[in-house]
């Protein structure tokens, strides 16, 4: 059996990047600490509970299933958290995958597949954004995934070994099997807001910007299907087996919609209209970001298959109604 360690192998991104693999021939195996992921997400593969922080653990699972490479999803996610608790999302994100790296090389573990974020870029120049932009984040998040970005480039030389860093845009929609889908708690991303405004689990949904300079004034976000983002870890993975050099590249698919369009869509796919209220815009949210996604096509040969907007918001609202 050949094994991927996943670290985050439980949450939303992890879990369908397990199934994937499992689907592929590998056998996944979540090393997950539960804080937010769920037992129920973790079904391709073996469930290792513990912190990536906990170096003696990985150092025993690494140990026990010899894996080829690393998946490293694990990590704190919200932006606005990582502003009033830095020292959390340093130690958490930074600090913590230090320990993973050591971990690895002690078990001679020198493949890795890293969840980065367009956060890496802050607010772009120009759009769509491309790998060469200007790296510039604006919160404790964006800035915690461009140093381990930074630290993986320098452990390229200096132990051998190698990454790809996948700067995802906005991950959206669930597993069109019906088997996992988004469940974080709480919720920020845009259409699990959406789709619980949609079926009454919250009174509407809240617009942040009308202004923007964009085609009807909502902010335009580029959104790829959690099952397309799986595909590109495998492409990843199979890229480092196959000796290919580290990289940082764009996740995305190159095509934005705007709030507006989101909402239309979900009105047309849930069958009812959705409550919103205008808010004003909120501090560091630009109008538009959009990935310049063609580097990730030449490198990984990767394209986005699931990403349009019918597709994203029918999986998520199937997902969603599993669940009430
Ligand atoms: N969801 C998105 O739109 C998006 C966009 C850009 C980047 N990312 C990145 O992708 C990754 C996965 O995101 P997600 O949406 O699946 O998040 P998630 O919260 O659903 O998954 C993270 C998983 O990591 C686990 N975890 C967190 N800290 C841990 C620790 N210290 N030790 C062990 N396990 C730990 C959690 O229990 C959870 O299962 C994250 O690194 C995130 O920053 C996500």
């Amino acid at each position: 059996m050949t094994h991927v360690l996943v670290t985050g192998g439980a949450g939303y991104v992890g879990s369908h990047a397990c199934k994937r693999l499992a689907a592929a021939g590998y056998t996944p195996v979540a090393y997950d600490n539960l804080s937010s992921g769920h037992r129920w997400a973790v079904q391709w593969g073996p469930l290792e509970e513990g912190e990536v922080g906990d170096g003696a653990r990985l150092e025993a699972v690494l140990g026990e299933f010899q894996p080829v490479a690393v998946m490293h999803f694990a990590g704190l996610i919200q932006v606005a958290e990582s502003v009033v608790k830095p020292a959390l999302y340093y130690r958490s994100n930074v600090a913590d995958t230090l320990t993973l790296l050591d971990a690895m090389l002690a078990h001679d573990v020198k493949r890795i597949v890293f969840s980065s974020s367009a956060a890496v870029y802050g607010q772009p120049d120009l759009v769509p954004i491309d790998e060469q932009s200007r790296k510039a984040p604006i919160n404790p998040y964006g800035t915690s995934k461009r140093l381990i970005e930074q630290i993986l480039d320098d452990f390229g030389p200096a132990y051998g070994l190698r990454h790809v860093s996948l700067r995802y845009f906005n991950a959206a929609g669930a597993d069109p099997d019906g088997q996992i889908g988004e469940g974080h708690d709480p919720e920020t991303h845009l259409i699990p807001i959406i789709l619980q405004a949609a079926s009454g689990q919250r009174g509407s949904l809240d617009i942040y910007g009308t202004d923007y300079p964009t085609a009807d004034g909502t902010a335009v976000r580029d959104y790829v299907h959690v099952c397309d983002l799986a595909d590109a870890h495998l492409a990843a993975l199979e890229y480092l087996m196959d000796g290919g050099a580290s990289v940082c590249l764009n996740l995305g698919t190159g095509a934005g919609y705007s709030v507006r369009e989101v909402i239309a869509a979900a009105e047309e796919i849930c069958g009812r209209p959705i409550p919103v209220q205008e808010k004003p815009r909120r501090a560091g949210d630009p109008p538009a970001l959009v990935a310049a996604a063609d580097r990730v096509q030449d490198v990984l040969g990767w394209r986005p298959a699931r990403s349009d907007l019918r597709q994203i918001v029918e999986t998520a609202w199937r997902w969603h109604q599993r669940t009430q």
